[in-house]
C-alpha cells in the first residue's frame, strides 16, 4: 500500500509532506477504530522479542530515531506502527526554529536523505507539558537532548542540565546528542574534555527519590578509530549506560544522486550509511569488550540490515530513513525476521 502512494508523497518537498502526513495521522487516529486497525497490521508480539536492556524493558528490539517526533507530538499515532520504544526530541532548552528551508532533501537514487534541519524544537517547556498528558501504555520513550544554536560551547552544559531536569520524571532515557553537524562547533563537544564535564555533570544529577535515569552518548559516524577509542573510554570513565551508533554522515563517498544534489550541506542519512555505522557498532563493541549496550542506527531498511548490527553488537536498534523509504510496515518485516532468526537459535 505505501509503495503505491510513495510516488506521489515523493513528488513534494520533504518537510513539506511530514507535516501533511502527521496531520493525516492525527486525525485518522482520531476515529474510532482507526488505532486497533493499525495495531492489527502493524505490531508482532512476541516474548522472544522482549528484551531488558539497561534496566528498561523493551517489548521488541526496533525504535524511532530522533529527529521524526522531535517535539513528542505524535507519540501515539507513531505507536501504532509497533516501534518498541521512541526518542523524542532533539530538544533545546529553549524554542528555536532552526535553519532556513528548504533544509531537507530526498535522494531517491542512493535511498538517502540530507538533512540541516539544526534542531527545529518547541523547547524543553512544551515538550514536558505534552508527555505528562501522554498515555503511555508501556511504550519506552527516550529524551534526545541538545543546546541551542545561540549558546555558547563553553556553557554548553547549562543546556543540557535544563533540558536533563525538565524531562526527568517524562523519559524512560537520555541521550545527549554533541553528534548534529548541523549545529555549528557542536561536534566540537565530542572531544574528551567537555564530554567528560557534560557527562559527569549530568551523572551527578542522575538521581531523584532513588531513580536514576540511564544516559546515552549519541555520535557521530565520521569519528577516526583513535577518537572512538576516547569515547570507549569516556564511558568506563563517567559511568554512563551506553551508545547510540550513529548519527548522519558528512561524508559523501560513493553516491549516485546528481552532483547538485549531494552537495546540499547537511547530514547524510539511510543506505549510504548502513555499512558506516555498522562498522562504528563492531568497533565499539570489540574495544569495549560489550562492556555497555549499543543501540545501532543508520541505514536499516530490511530484517536484514537490522541483524547485521544486532550481530555487530548492538542491543537494539532504530530506523528513521527506512521509515521514510519503506513506509510503516518496516517495524513488523524487521521485528518478524529478528524472530525467525531467535527461533532458528541464529541470534
Ligand atoms: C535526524 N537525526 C537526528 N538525530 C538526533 O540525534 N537528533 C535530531 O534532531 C535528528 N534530526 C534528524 C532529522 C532528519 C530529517 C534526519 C533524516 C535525521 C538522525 C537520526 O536519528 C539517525 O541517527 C540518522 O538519520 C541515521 O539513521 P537512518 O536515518 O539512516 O535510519
Amino acid at each position: 500500500m505505501y509503495q503505491l502512494i510513495k510516488p506521489i508523497l515523493f513528488r513534494f518537498d520533504p518537510e513539506n509532506i511530514h507535516h501533511f502526513v502527521t496531520a493525516a495521522l492525527k486525525t485518522a487516529n482520531k476515529i474510532w477504530g482507526v488505532k486497533s486497525i493499525q495495531q492489527g497490521l502493524f505490531h508482532l508480539n512476541d516474548p522472544a522479542l522482549e528484551k531488558e536492556v539497561f534496566g528498561l524493558k523493551f517489548k521488541n528490539p526496533v525504535g524511532l530515531g530522533a529527529g521524526f517526533d522531535k517535539n513528542a507530538s505524535m507519540i501515539s499515532e507513531l505507536a501504532n506502527f509497533g516501534f518498541g520504544f521512541i526518542e523524542i526530541g532533539t530538544v533545546t532548552p529553549l524554542p528555536q526554529p532552526g535553519n532556513d528551508k528548504p533544509r531537507m532533501f530526498r535522494l531517491p537514487k542512493d535511498q538517502g536523505l540530507i538533512n540541516r534541519m539544526g534542531f527545529n524544537n518547541q523547547g524543553v517547556e512544551v515538550v514536558v507539558q505534552r508527555l505528562k498528558q501522554l498515555k503511555r501504555d508501556g511504550l519506552i520513550i527516550g529524551g534526545n537532548i541538545g543546546k541551542n544554536k545561540v549558546t555558547p560551547n563553553e556553557e554548553a552544559v547549562n543546556d543540557y542540565i535544563k533540558c536533563f531536569d525538565a524531562l526527568f520524571d517524562v523519559v524512560d532515557y537520555f541521550v545527549v546528542n554533541v553528534s548534529s553537524p548541523n549545529t555549528p562547533g557542536l561536534r566540537e563537544l565530542q572531544e574528551k574534555e567537555p564530554l567528560k564535564r557534560i557527562l559527569n555533570t549530568l551523572q551527578q544529577r542522575n538521581s531523584k527519590n532513588g531513580i536514576s535515569r540511564p544516559i546515552l552518548l549519541k555520535i557521530a559516524p565520521d569519528l577516526t578509530n583513535a577518537q572512538l577509542d576516547d569515547i570507549v573510554e569516556i564511558v568506563s570513565e563517567t559511568g554512563i549506560a551506553g551508545i547510540i551508533a550513529t548519527n548522519t554522515t558528512l561524508s559523501r563517498e560513493g553516491l549516485r544522486s546528481e552532483n547538485s544534489l549531494k552537495s546540499e550541506t547537511g547530514g547524510l542519512s539511510g543506505k549510504p550509511l548502513t555499512q558506516r555505522s555498522t562498522e562504528v557498532i563492531r568497533y565499539i563493541s570489540e574495544k569495549s569488550g560489550k562492556a555497555f549496550p549499543i543501540i545501532g542506527v543508520g541505514g536499516i531498511q530490511t530484517a536484514e540490515d537490522a541483524i547485521e548490527k544486532l550481530e555487530a553488537g548492538a542491543a537494539l536498534v532504530q530506523v528513521y530513513t527506512g521509515f521514510i523509504y519503506e513506509g510503516p510496515s518496516i517495524v513488523k518485516n524487521i521485528n518478524r525476521g529478528i524472530l525467525k532468526k531467535i527461533k532458528s537459535k541464529g541470534l
